[in-house]
């Protein structure tokens, strides 16, 4: 069968599940509580993240993401958007933006719409707001913010993106919830993950690599391989969620996920 997903067709959805391709599954009802953590969510501007690869060699992921990453750019518009265009005052944040290449498309793309990407490196955060300069965008800011512990409010906006974010990130489940309690209702969610553990490594080998030779230092935060995960288990970190509508998909070396709140 050909590996080719078209993006899912919710308007024909029943409210509990929609069968996407290629195949999707249902929610449950379980949620899993946001942690009573200490206040870790807004990062202090300017305080570096010392013990981070991104942080470091912030130029290696940067090229990586231009030159050797796919553009789901398009992906990302007709999945998240079947209908048309997002409505003006459409708020989105992408978690772990990076150099802001997902957040500064869409809000080139989208000039109503208002784009906050979040990352917890300021060397990304920097990269991220000269592109957005560059551009003369006035719709994208960006935040250093963790993930794991998001400052915004619950039910702050209406779609939540993060690409590559779980093949460094611990404690997934945590995020997907922090991604659900942000969303505002019948707001959706759009994941993407590689699935092929070489290619999402290369970063973080060249990265591993060029700060052992610039500090001989081996303290990073991030893991020396990118965790990919099997179709089984990505799917399942999704319906600990009440999601109303969940679909999961592959295409070639990537698998997507879109989540659609209640
Ligand atoms: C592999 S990059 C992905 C960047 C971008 N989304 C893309 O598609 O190219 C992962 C990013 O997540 C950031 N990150 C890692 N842990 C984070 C956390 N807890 N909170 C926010 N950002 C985090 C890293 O600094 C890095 O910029």
């Amino acid at each position: 069968m050909k590996n080719f997903l078209y993006p899912p067709d919710w308007s024909l959805a029943s409210p509990e599940l929609k069968k996407m391709p290629p195949d999707a599954i249902a929610s449950t009802a379980a949620r899993i509580e946001k942690s009573a953590s200490p206040d870790t969510s807004t990062l202090q501007t300017g305080q570096r993240d010392h013990d981070s690869l991104f942080e470091h060699v912030a130029w290696v992921y940067v090229l990586c993401r231009e030159r050797l990453f796919r553009d789901d750019t398009e992906r990302i518009i007709t999945a998240l958007w079947p209908e048309g265009p997002p409505g003006p005052g459409t708020r989105l944040i992408e978690l772990g933006c990076g150099p802001g290449f997902y957040s500064c498309r869409l809000a080139e793309r989208f000039p109503d719409m208002s784009v906050t990407g979040v990352d917890r490196s300021e060397s990304q955060l920097r990269r991220a707001r000269e592109r957005a300069g560059a551009l003369g965008l006035n719709n994208c800011h960006f935040r250093r913010i963790n993930a794991l512990d998001l400052s915004c409010v619950d039910a702050e906006f209406n779609i939540v993106l993060a690409s590559r974010l779980f093949t460094i990130l611990p404690e997934q489940n945590r995020a997907v919830a922090e991604m659900y309690r942000v969303l505002k209702p019948g707001g959706r969610c759009f994941i993407a993950e590689p699935r092929d553990a070489f290619r999402a490594s290369i970063p973080l080998f060249a990265m591993w690599l060029l700060a052992g030779l610039n500090r001989s230092r081996n303290g990073y935060r991030e893991p020396h391989k990118a965790r990919v995960f099997s179709a089984h288990a990505f799917e399942n970190l999704f319906p600990a969620q009440p999601w109303k509508k969940i679909s999961i998909w592959q295409e070639g070396r990537y698998q997507y996920a879109l989540c659609e709140k209640g």
